[in-house]
């Protein structure tokens, strides 16, 4: 179940160079490449002549050649050559897709309607004056809705990551969920308990903390958490500890996701080890999850009885990102069918 008219991560700007790349992206191949003058440009990858893999052929100039037969698309997808002929057939060209290159990341329209730009989230943290990044991305072989699930339910950071971000102040305190339009938003606020081990590590906290896990979720898999630690009854962000984790989860098909990540803080910018050591252990982090996602995909793929998951309250937020995404891919669905009908 995707989403079409959506913005989609297809990778981090600085895997793009003047060379053919090869993205899939809800079950769609692509094209992308940088032209000379640096402009990123998605083309469907399928060559309209006999279906070979433009990603497969070479740049002349800015210009694709397929590798089968030589014919020749320009960056808008516009047949320029086909070998032997003069004339070009009019269906002889691919399509385009519309690009945007924000915050360090290559974002594709993946619908057949207009690009809406204002639809891209809201991820400028992961590329602003006074923040500092850390992050990459994984291929993880499960379901990209799996993915969605573990970050808008962060109770199981007690029980998964008890060596960094977890501990049991988690479970203990309910959360909030609001449903504003084709977005949910989460909040957890923890008073007065101890830091989890990388929190503390990072800050240094003596005591107890004050606790904030606030969480966005943008069609169809962008999750940003604003997460926050302050020594407990202080609202001191000279001692605290503030950072944005940032997931943008891109489906390749209905069974394997590129999840692209940052963390992004606004303390302690110039200090490169403590860059490191947020990127070491976040990143072991994000494997404890796949872990679990992957095992969980393979189970749920083999369910011959077909069980129905049983749901408890802190799926309230997964639940209802999984109905805004099924709300719109039926809409666009039954729009299709009425244009075909
Ligand atoms: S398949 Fe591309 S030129 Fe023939
Ligand atoms: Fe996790």
């Amino acid at each position: 179940m995707f989403v079409r008219n959506a913005w989609y991560v297809a990778a981090q700007s600085e895997e793009i160079t003047h060379a053919l790349t090869q993205r899939w992206i809800i079950g769609e191949p692509l094209v992308v490449y940088r032209t000379r003058a640096g402009e990123v440009v998605a083309l469907d990858d399928r060559c309209p002549h006999r279906r070979a893999s433009l990603s497969k052929g070479s740049l002349v100039g800015d210009d694709v050649q397929c590798g089968y037969h030589g014919i020749t698309f320009d960056c808008s997808g516009a047949c320029v050559h086909v070998p032997g002929q003069e004339r070009i057939p009019p269906a002889m060209r691919t399509r385009k897709y519309p690009v945007i290159e924000r915050w360090n990341w290559i974002w594709v329209w993946m619908g057949d309607a207009e690009a809406d730009e204002s639809l891209l989230p809201a991820f400028q943290y992961n590329d602003s004056p006074g923040w500092k990044a850390v992050g990459g991305v994984l291929q993880v072989n499960a379901n990209y809705q799996l993915l969605s699930d573990n970050l808008l339910d962060l109770t199981h950071e007690t029980y998964v990551h008890g060596k960094t971000i977890g501990n049991s102040a988690i479970v203990e305190t309910p959360m909030e969920y609001e449903v504003k339009g084709n977005e949910v938003h989460i909040k957890r606020i923890i008073h007065d308990a101890p830091p989890p081990p990388l929190f503390k590590r990072v800050r240094n906290f003596e005591g107890n903390i004050d606790r904030w896990q606030v969480i966005r979720f943008q069609v169809p898999a962008h999750i940003s958490i604003d997460a926050r630690g302050y020594p407990a009854g202080s609202d001191d962000m000279a001692r605290a500890l503030r950072w944005f984790s940032m997931n943008s989860i891109t489906p390749i098909d209905e069974r394997r996701s590129m999840y692209y990540w940052t963390i992004t803080r606004c303390f302690d910018l110039e200090n490169e080890e403590l860059s490191q050591l947020i990127y070491d252990k976040i990143l072991a982090t994000f494997l404890e999850d796949v872990e679990v996602i992957e095992a969980q995909q393979v189970l749920i793929e083999t369910d011959r009885r077909g069980l129905i998951d049983t749901s408890v309250r802190a799926d309230s937020g997964s639940i209802s990102a999984r109905r805004i995404i099924q709300r719109l891919s039926e809409a666009e669905a039954a729009a299709d069918a009425g244009v075909t009908a």
